[in-house]
């Protein structure tokens, strides 16, 4: 199989926070101590892919190439492209058409924030997978705002449904998908929705018609957070603040995690410490080498 590429798709403005975040994505606002957008990032980076492509729109596309640059500093390889109008998650396979270039692929949402013990041992065995798509499923107790899951006894999947008024069970689906080379095939045979998207749903029963989609079932000891309101945005800046200042460890610190998968030494380490003045989270890094 060949190397799976990610996509890491930041959507822009939230539509349900304050309208002063429309001046800067959404995706960069801070979740305590670092960007909304290292959360994702660090979930492709425990998959073990390396290269990426940033979807996000003309406005706040700059402002990412300005943070991450080509991704080197972290080991990795950062390409960009723009998402002019928001016409769907699905969309971001045919943008990054060229990018995947026949590879098999996850895409993960801008603004989902994962957390838990046995994450990194889902994300390997979704990667592992050659052929189909893999997806997750998350009880939660609002299931109406996302897309839901309805699981057999076995664990197979059995209808997804995005957003219904009457859910057929309490499993979301986050937004975090594992998809082979023919995802780019699929993509453009579905037709834009009644709210003129791509949705990410209809692509994912198009796997699921043809007995290739799998569901992992994340336990209740795992945290998927959203970030989609004032509340929200809170919850998971008080959940990480909580857990980091309990275990002196940090959540998706990118820096600490390609330096654990083996991508940067200790010396790119401290660069990157250096570049973050006399933050909290600069000492962090440098204490990471330091000892
Ligand atoms: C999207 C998807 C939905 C998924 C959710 C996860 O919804 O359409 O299926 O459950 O992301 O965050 P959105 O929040 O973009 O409306």
């Amino acid at each position: 199989m060949r190397a799976r590429k990610g996509i890491l798709l930041a959507g822009g403005a939230g539509t349900r926070l304050h309208p002063v975040t429309r001046s800067v994505s959404k995706q960069l606002l801070p979740v305590y101590d670092k960007p909304m957008v290292y959360y994702p990032l660090s979930v492709l980076m425990l998959a073990g892919i390396r290269e990426i492509l940033l979807i996000s729109t003309p406005h706040d596309l700059p402002l990412f190439q300005k943070l991450f640059g080509d991704g080197a500093q972290l080991g990795l390889e950062i390409a960009y492209a723009e998402q002019p109008r928001p016409e769907g998650l699905a969309q971001a396979f045919l943008i990054g058409e060229p990018f995947l270039d026949g590879a098999p692929a996850c895409l993960v949402l801008g603004d989902n924030i994962f957390y838990g013990h046995d994450l990194t041992r889902h994300l390997r065995e979704a990667n592992a997978r050659a052929r189909g798509a893999s997806i997750f499923a998350y009880k939660v107790s609002n299931p109406r705002d996302y897309g839901v899951v309805e699981i057999s006894p076995e664990g197979r999947p059995l209808s997804i449904e995005e957003k219904p008024a009457k859910p057929r069970s309490a499993h979301a689906v986050p937004g975090l998908y594992f998809y082979d080379a023919e995802v780019v095939a699929r993509a453009r045979r579905l037709a834009p929705s009644p709210r003129g998207e791509l949705e990410i749903t209809d692509l994912n029963v198009s796997y699921l018609r043809d007995g290739l989609l799998e569901v992992i079932s994340l336990s209740r000891g795992t945290a998927w957070l959203d970030t989609g309101n004032a509340d929200a945005l809170l919850q998971a800046g008080s959940f990480i603040q909580a857990i980091q200042a309990r275990q002196g460890l940090k959540v998706a610190c990118i820096e600490e995690i390609a330096r654990e998968q083996g991508w940067i030494d200790d010396a790119a380490l401290r660069r990157l410490a250096d570049g973050l003045g006399k933050t909290e989270y600069a000492r962090y890094l440098r204490a990471l080498v330091e000892g």
